[in-house]
């Protein structure tokens, strides 16, 4: 025992040497696989992947053991041949393995389309089928659908008939990777005014920049009309590349919060003269609410309300609580649920429980003063995408429970919230297909809005 751990230790210090500017999952192979094995199964060291941890699975704990080591068990101490990046994505895809190895449960099929999780059982039934990409799911008070598709069509659907119709004169998309129609937003005083909100990635006089825009106008007769503009950034923010727009719309009395994502441009995210990696609040008019955090600040955007924001695909309101909920995507691994609260910086980009894509490292620390920490996070990333609070009457259980989609990982969880707390997290529906969008009705009925296949559907009680 005592020769091979030996050997195995000269060995590790040679290559050791070489690995400086790697690719996180080389270092592990390079470094750990000898005696952690190749896939964190355990040989010599322990296994990785068994959900067992000698002090605690807290992510600060097994990057202290990977920095200091454990010397009366054998493991070495990497501080002084690993940087505190390396060693944060080193720990990054420990959990990602780990997750892996250990798929949380689903819900349990107990018939046909019917399934049980802990605390309701529902029924799941399409619906509405053949949309394309569709993206942002609302009821109109009369009963009809609307549905936005990411390649520009605004889709008005019946649902007895099932007929369809495209709207006409929405405006011209960006439509292009991320980008294209996004939100839709049906304020509170919509029987009053008929007003219908759209967010799209606006293209540049160019047609190759663009950035997040919102309009509002009327549906009449398939038509869209008396169309107006609610926000519109000057064309200098616009930005080449087709990632990270944002953008949903929520409303909270009069305003009008919304996100924008930081465009592949993650260190503007922390620049307040840009609107890109922030959360947003405006009149639903588009005018500028004077108590705004940054409407005195000179060179700052005034309608920002946080920033530090990487792109935020989910906002929710609690109308219980009052609490504004976001849950945006991280790089690889590190997709956070956020408390939106005035003014505040969230971090991104220089703190995130992600590395980068190509397996890179990022940054060493997760928290930093002045910064908010998420109230939880995802490794490895879910993608996450579309949030409600759920308050209704079809699943009493599910009172206070955020319901949050998924795309990579074709999830629907329910994240059961304690005022700003979270106290337990279930994974309810899965491999529906990429979920966007989540809907709740006037009676608390679920819908969910999925992609590949592109359709509409509804979770009821099973009674
Ligand atoms: C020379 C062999 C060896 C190498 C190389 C090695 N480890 Fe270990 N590691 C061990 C041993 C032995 C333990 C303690 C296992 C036990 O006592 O159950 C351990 C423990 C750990 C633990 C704590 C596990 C637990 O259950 O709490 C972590 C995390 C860990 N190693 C990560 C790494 C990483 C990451 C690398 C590469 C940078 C690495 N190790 C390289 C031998 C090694």
């Amino acid at each position: 025992m005592k020769v091979s751990r030996g050997l195995i230790f000269v060995c590790w210090l040679a290559s050791a040497l070489m690995v400086h500017g790697a690719k996180v999952p080389e270092l592990y192979q390079s470094l750990c696989a000898s005696c952690h094995g190749k896939e964190m199964e355990g040989g010599l060291g322990s296994s990785l992947v068994d959900g067992e941890w000698i002090r605690s699975g807290d992510v600060d704990e097994i990057a202290a053991v990977i920095r200091e080591g454990m010397p009366d068990r054998g493991m070495p101490a990497f501080g002084e041949s690993l940087s505190e990046e390396e060693i944060r994505g080193l720990v990054i895809f420990i959990q990602e393995k780990e997750a892996g190895a250990n798929p949380i449960a689903g819900p349990t099929p107990v018939g046909d389309e019917v399934f049980e999780s802990k605390k309701e059982s529902f029924r799941l039934e399409t619906i509405v089928d053949d949309l394309e990409l569709p993206w942002s799911l609302k009821k109109l008070p009369d009963g009809q659908w609307l549905v936005s598709e990411r390649g520009g069509r605004l889709l008005l659907i019946d649902p007895t008939s099932g007929e369809r119709v495209a709207v006409e004169g929405i405006p011209e998309v960006y439509a292009n990777g991320q980008g294209g129609l996004l939100d839709i937003g049906i304020p509170p005083n919509f029987e009053k005014t008929g007003w219908v909100y759209l967010s799209f990635s606006d293209p540049g006089s160019d047609g190759e920049s663009s950035l997040t825009a919102i309009v509002r106008g009327r549906i009449q007769g398939g038509q869209w009309t008396g169309e107006e503009v609610v926000f519109r950034a000057d064309e200098e923010f616009y930005r080449r590349g087709r990632v990270h727009f944002g953008c949903r719309l929520v409303f909270v009395g009069d305003y009008l919060y919304f996100s924008i994502g930081d465009r592949g441009a993650m260190d503007q995210a922390q620049d307040l003269s840009r609107p890109n990696g922030k959360i947003h609040r405006i009149f639903a008019d588009g005018t500028i609410p004077p108590d705004n955090p940054f409407v005195d600040e000179p060179g700052a955007f005034p309608t920002i309300w946080t920033y530090g924001n990487r792109n935020p695909q989910g906002l929710a309101y609690d109308e219980v609580t009052g609490l504004l909920w976001e849950t945006e995507h991280g790089p690889r691994g590190g997709d956070e649920l956020n408390l939106i609260e005035k003014g505040l910086n969230y971090g991104w980009p220089l703190v995130t429980y992600g590395m980068n894509y190509n397996g890179t490292p990022m940054v060493a620390r997760t928290s930093m003063p002045g910064m908010v920490d998420p109230v939880t996070y995802w490794t490895p990333s879910l993608a996450v995408c579309g949030l409600v609070m759920y308050r209704g009457e079809a699943f009493p259980n599910w009172n206070g429970s955020l319901l949050s989609g998924s795309l990579a990982k074709q999830q629907l969880r329910r994240l059961e919230m304690k005022d700003d707390e979270l106290i337990e997290q279930e994974l309810i529906v899965d491999h529906l297909g990429r979920l966007r969008d989540v809907f709740v009705d006037e009676d608390g009925i679920v819908y969910l809005l999925t992609n590949g296949p592109g359709r509409i559907v509804r979770m009821s009680p099973a009674e």
